[in-house]
This record gives C-alpha cells, structure tokens and sequence, in this order.
C-alpha cells in the first residue's frame, strides 16, 4: 500500500495475537509475537486510525485437561489463574490488548454453536466411524502426543507418536511398537467411534484464490500451493469425552476439537469487549465492509489460519481476513530454547532483572515480514540498547536539556537554525510509516538510527558546551540545542510504538502529547520540562542472572515423570529440550533426601491419581499428596518405607498443602516401586 493511500482514510482494524495455551507460562517466544503484533497496533493508533486489538488464553483441549487434573483442580480454576498471570506478564511487557479473555465462555460457546449450525445447514459437516488408539485405564482416546512408542523404521525406544526424533520417519501411532499411553503408561487398545469431519475440500478454489491474493506472505503461499498439489483433506472437528471444551450441539459426550473454538475464541474476545464499550462489532466481521482484519501468527499454526479458519469463516458467512501475518521462531544465542542452558526464559524471569523495552526494542530491530527465524543473541542485545538508546538517542536530549532548563529560561528558542538538517528528521516520516506498516520494523529502526547519527555529529560539531562559554554565542548555543531538542522530539515520535514508556518520560520532559504527525511540527518558543535519566544501561550481570534464574525455574519445575508437561503444546518441539536437561552437583546436593515411613495412606476422592500419605520422618510427621494411586492400594502402602524430598517448598493443592515430594521409580502406571519395610529403614535417615 502507498504511503498517500495510508494517509488519505481513517482506517477501522481489528487485530488478534494467537491465543497462548493455558497449560503454561509466557516465554520469550510468545513475546516476540505479542510485541510484533503490539508494535503495528500502537503505530496503528498514533496515525489516528481506529485499531482494536484482542487476545485471550486458549483454554481447552486434552494438555490443559491432564495438567489440571495432575494439579487436582479443575480446568476452569487453572484457566482462569494462567489467565490472570499471562495477562500480567503482558501487560508488564507494555503489550496493550484492548481485551485478553478466555476461550471458555458464553461468547465463544455461543459463536461456535451458531458457526457449527451454518456449517451443518448448508451441507460442510459429515458423519464417520474411525478408528483411535485409546487408554483403557484412563478410559480416554488419546491424542497423537500422548502415545509414545519404539519407531517402527529405526527401532529408537521412547519415540512420539507420530514422528521419530532418532530417524525422522513419521508415521501414525497405530504403526508404533510397543506402544504406551503417555497418561497412564497402559498399553493403549484401538477403539471405534463416529467422528464429525468438516469438508475442507469444497473450499479449495477459494482457499487458493484468497492465499494467492496477498492475504499471506509470498514465502508462505509458495509452500500453501505445494499443500494444494497433496489435495486437502476433511478436517476432523470432534473429539471424545472426556474432553475440556464444548459439546457439540446435538451430539452428547462428542466436543469441539480445540482448533474449532480457538480462532472463532477471537470473535468471542471482541465481543466480549464490544458489549462492555457499546461497540459494534458485526462490520468487522462481515462481508462487504471497509474494515480490515489481520492475524499475527507463528508459522507452526499457518495451517489452522490459512485453511481452516478461512474455510469456516466463508461457510458461516462471515468476512475472511484482510492478511495472516506470519513470523518465524526465536532462538536463543543461536540455539533452541533449552531448559537446562537457561534459554527457555519466561517472561516473568526477564522482567525480574531487565527492562520489558529492551526486548522491545530488540526485537523490532530484527523484526521483518518474512517468515524466517530471529536469534534473541543477549550480550547483542546489551550491545546494542547501550549503543543505540542510551548512547545515541537519549544522549542527544541529555546533551542538550541542560543548557536549556539553566541557561535558557527552559525554553526552546524562536529560531530554527538549520532547517535543512530538520527536514531530513521530517521527511524519513514516510519511509519509516511505510517500513512500520508493512512489518520490516528493522528498518524503520535502522533508519530512525540513522537520523540519531546525524543529530549527534551535528551536536559534536557545534559543540554548544564550548560555545556557551561565550558571551557573544549565548543566542547561537540556544538555537542549537533547541535543534538538537526538536530531533531529539521527532525521533521519540517515530520510536513511540516500539518504546512506549520511554516516550511517555520524552513527552513528559516535552511537555508535548505524540501524535505521528507531530513530526511535522516544530515546537519553537515551546517550554520544556527538566530532563531526568531516561533509561539505564544494560548491564551483563543481570542478564547472567536472568539466565542462571531461568536454570532455577527447571529445578522448581515439580516432578517431571509425567512427561505430558512438556507433550502440551503443538509447539512442544520448539520448547524444552528434554535430554540435555542435566543439573550440577551442586543442584542435587540441595536437595534433601530422607528415609520416611508412611503412617497413613488414602485415596484423595475428587482427584483420580492422587493419594494423601502422611510421612514420618522419625518424629515429625508431614502430608504429601502424590500422584501414584495407578500403583498402589493404600492400605498396602502403610507400615512402608519410601524416600522423600524434604526441603520441596510446600504446596498448597485444593485438598490441602502438600508438604514434600516422595519418589517412586519406574515407567509409571501400575509399576512403581517403594522400599518395602526393612529393618534398616529408619525414618528419618538422610539419604545422601
Ligand atoms: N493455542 C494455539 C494458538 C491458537 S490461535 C487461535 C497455540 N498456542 S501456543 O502457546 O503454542 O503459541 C502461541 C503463539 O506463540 C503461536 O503463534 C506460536 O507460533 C508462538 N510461539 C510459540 N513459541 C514461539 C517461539 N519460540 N518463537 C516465536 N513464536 C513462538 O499455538
Ligand atoms: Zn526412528
């Protein structure tokens, strides 16, 4: 789009970030697309557009289920604290959602129904028997991840479902040897039942027309045109109860699959916020409207956007969206995240030692419109906000401030001294709005760095502290830094979608409210205020502790036997990366072990894994709840001897606080084993 065609309407957007699964924290990951997307939002808004933006938790599905369970509280109590806390960390990170809301409520079940009966009326839903691995102990179907097997092409134990992590091969699960239910470690039996499929393939001449029409990055259209040449497939939309979502109306004990009420769960978020505003919200979904609708997405989840979601939006009859903006992976100093390098950074761990702005603008300084992987590189990170922000841009204003506010009166004088110099700061206006527009925020960066530069040899070459010095130059020195000022001013504008807080402190110093235009106004005679350290330098050491906290989190991580913690998301191949997960010496030598005896032991009813055992641990007695009921009756436990953690931090779970961690070794299920009683076994001796 051309720079006049930007400026000549006032544009009504919507925008959404995908919506983070509920099942865990905000990492650094995410934030790239939440500050990508949050970016183009604020810029959006300074040019005086009207531009909504929506996020929300994503509530269901099979990992957000068993973690819940695993917790022994119900999904809705663990949705709606992640909510909270997801929220909070964006919000930290000065991402600015009109709504952050959850797929689970009356909105988004109301939608999905209304979407779902469209669909069916006009002839888009089918019924089919299929076939489906299934646990026979905990009596659910499982998905793809939650199977783990030997790789029938190389023979590697422990392999995925349906891909190899040794050989590559992928296969189905039912193709696995010696196949186990990640959930209960029972050997997983193949079970019919009717499945409800969505018919994808009509949709295929209006799939390939809307890709093909700039909806989504060329790169990725290209590799959408290969999918086409594979044929499109019916869509499977229901899953089995138990199950966390919505059931299907009219099909009890069958639910939406989670990727049905995700995206429709964006439509449910402006909603929610449209009624609470009094906003009309139907022009942004329908057809024929001068609205425009825009997804900022990962490329792990460009199917369910591009396909999918287009599909069920054409077949309910409602607009599709004006582009899918996809972006690439965040690796960490070259690398995938990884636990136990430290890399795998929560967003709650950065905020403890490091500025939220930093990452900010980091990551526009790399960011582009393509789909590539962008390496968070940290000591390039410190290099370059010390460089960029500090030592050039907020040097000019602090090089100049001062004469102002002493020697001036704190006024910016009448006069423009070089007015050639200023209108190169007010002409880049249309470069860096197309660069920020178009989504190649590194050169918007680059160019307003650029500008910096050149404000600061023009101040080194004035040098107004030798001139103040001078009688005869007071008026010289004045007009100087005023320039320097009104640079100073205009790169703060361009800067304010990437750095809104430190705008916030140049406006504040200004005396001045941003809007983009701004830029073309010079604010001579103007009073400013007295200018106060804008920001700190980046300083190594915190983030070596940011890195050493985030080693930290791994160890308070609880226990990691049941591997489906890290099965959860579709992106689990991106995060952990589980065999290098080692610690020190000096982590284990933390950990306290003890010989304990179990004194009393029973069933925790509301909670299908767990049991409350009552340790002692030779004269102080604790509780524990532990997740070992597949193993054990009770009443065999007791009188028994098993090895406890115990300096775990207690845990408060909603049957009560448990004060400990016992181990139990084995590959879980029914085979567990405790020390059985033993005359040497005496509660209380330290095991290390
Ligand atoms: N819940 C789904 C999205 C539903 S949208 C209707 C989901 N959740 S997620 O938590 O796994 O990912 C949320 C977003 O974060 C996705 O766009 C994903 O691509 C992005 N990222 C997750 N890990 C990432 C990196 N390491 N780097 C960059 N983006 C990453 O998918
Ligand atoms: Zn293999």
């Amino acid at each position: 789009m051309q720079e006049s065609q930007l400026q000549a309407r006032k544009r009504r957007i919507l925008v959404t970030s995908a919506l983070p699964y509920a099942n865990g924290s905000i990492h650094l990951g995410h934030l790239l697309e939440h500050i990508q997307t949050d970016i183009w939002v604020r810029f959006q808004r300074l040019r005086g557009n009207t531009c909504y933006s929506v996020c929300a938790d994503d509530a269901h599905g099979t990992p957000v289920m068993l973690k819940a369970q695993e917790l022994g509280i119900t999904p809705e109590e663990m949705v709606a604290q992640t909510r909270k806390e997801h929220h909070q960390d964006l919000l930290d990170f000065h991402v600015d959602y009109n709504n952050y809301y959850v797929t689970h409520s009356p909105e988004n079940k109301a939608f999905c129904e209304l979407i779902y009966k469209r669909l069916d009326d006009a002839g888009y839903i089918s019924k089919r028997s299929i076939n489906q691995l299934y646990d026979p102990e905990k009596e659910m179907f499982l998905p793809d991840r939650f199977v783990k097997g030997t790789c029938p092409k190389c023979g590697a134990e422990d392999q995925n479902g349906d891909n190899c992590d040794v050989c590559g091969a992928t296969y189905s699960p039912t193709e696995l040897k010696n196949p186990r239910s990640v959930v209960s470690g029972a050997q997983p039996v193949m079970k019919e039942s009717e499945h409800y499929f969505f018919d994808l393939p009509q949709f295929e001449g209006m799939l390939k027309e809307w890709i093909n029409s700039g909806a989504v990055q060329k790169e990725m259209a290209n590799k959408f045109n290969e999918w086409f040449e594979q044929g499109l497939q019916q869509w499977d939309i229901s899953r089995d109860a138990p199950y966390f979502g919505f059931e299907i109306p009219g099909a009890p004990n069958k639910f939406f699959y989670v990727w049905v009420d995700a995206p429709v769960g964006y439509m449910a978020s402006f909603r929610n916020y449209c009624e609470a505003q009094g906003i009309d919200d139907t022009p942004y979904w329908s057809n024929n409207n001068d609205t425009e609708l825009y997804h900022f997405i990962g490329k792990d989840i460009a199917y369910f956007h591009c396909l999918f979601w287009p599909a069920m939006l054409e077949g309910a009859g409602y607009r599709k969206p004006t582009g899918v903006n996809i972006h690439g992976f965040v690796t960490v100093n070259g690398a995938k995240m990884s636990k136990s390098k430290g890399t795998f950074i929560k967003g709650r761990t950065y905020l403890d030692h490091l500025n939220p702005e930093y990452l900010r603008y980091y990551y526009a300084s790399k960011l582009n419109d393509g789909v590539s992987d962008i390496d968070l590189n940290l000591p390039d990170l410190a290099q370059k906000v010390n460089a960029d922000l500090v030592g050039k841009v907020v040097n000019i204003a602090s090089r100049c401030a001062g004469f102002i506010t002493k020697r001036f009166d704190a006024k910016l004088s009448d006069n423009i001294i070089d007015q050639a110099l200023l209108t190169q700061f007010q002409e880049a206006e249309d470069d860096i709005a197309y660069a920020f527009e178009s989504r190649q925020y590194h050169k918007a960066i680059r160019e307003i760095m650029h500008l910096a530069d050149k404000a600061n040899q023009y101040i080194d070459a004035q040098a107004p502290w030798v001139t103040i010095k001078d009688n005869s130059k007071q008026s010289f020195t004045h007009d100087v830094c005023s320039l320097g000022i009104h640079m100073f001013r205009i790169l703060m504008i361009y800067l304010t979608p990437v750095l809104p807080k430190l705008s916030e402190q140049a406006q504040a110093f200004l005396n001045d409210d941003f809007s983009w235009d701004g830029a073309q106004t010079v604010k001579t005679g103007h009073s400013i205020n007295k200018f106060k350290a804008m920001m700190q330098r980046v300083d190594m050491d915190k983030i070596e502790a940011m890195v050493e906290a985030s080693k930290e989190n791994l160890k308070e991580t609880p226990s990691k036997k049941l591997s489906y913690e890290t099965a959860g998301s579709t992106s689990s191949n991106l995060s952990a990366d589980p065999i290098s997960d080692t610690i020190s010496f000096e982590d284990f030598a933390k950990v306290d072990l003890r010989v304990v005896k179990i004194v009393h032991a029973e069933a925790v009813e509301q909670a299908d894994k767990l049991l409350r055992l009552e340790l002692d641990l030779g004269g102080e007695t604790r509780q524990v709840f532990a997740g070992i009921k597949s193993a054990y009756d009770p009443q065999n436990l007791i009188g028994k001897h098993t090895v406890m953690v115990a300096n775990l931090a207690p845990r408060k779970m909603r049957f009560g606080v448990s004060e400990g961690m016992v181990l139990a070794a084995g590959p879980g299920g029914k085979d567990l084993f405790i020390l059985n009683p033993d005359e040497g076994a005496q509660a209380g001796m330290r095991v290390k």
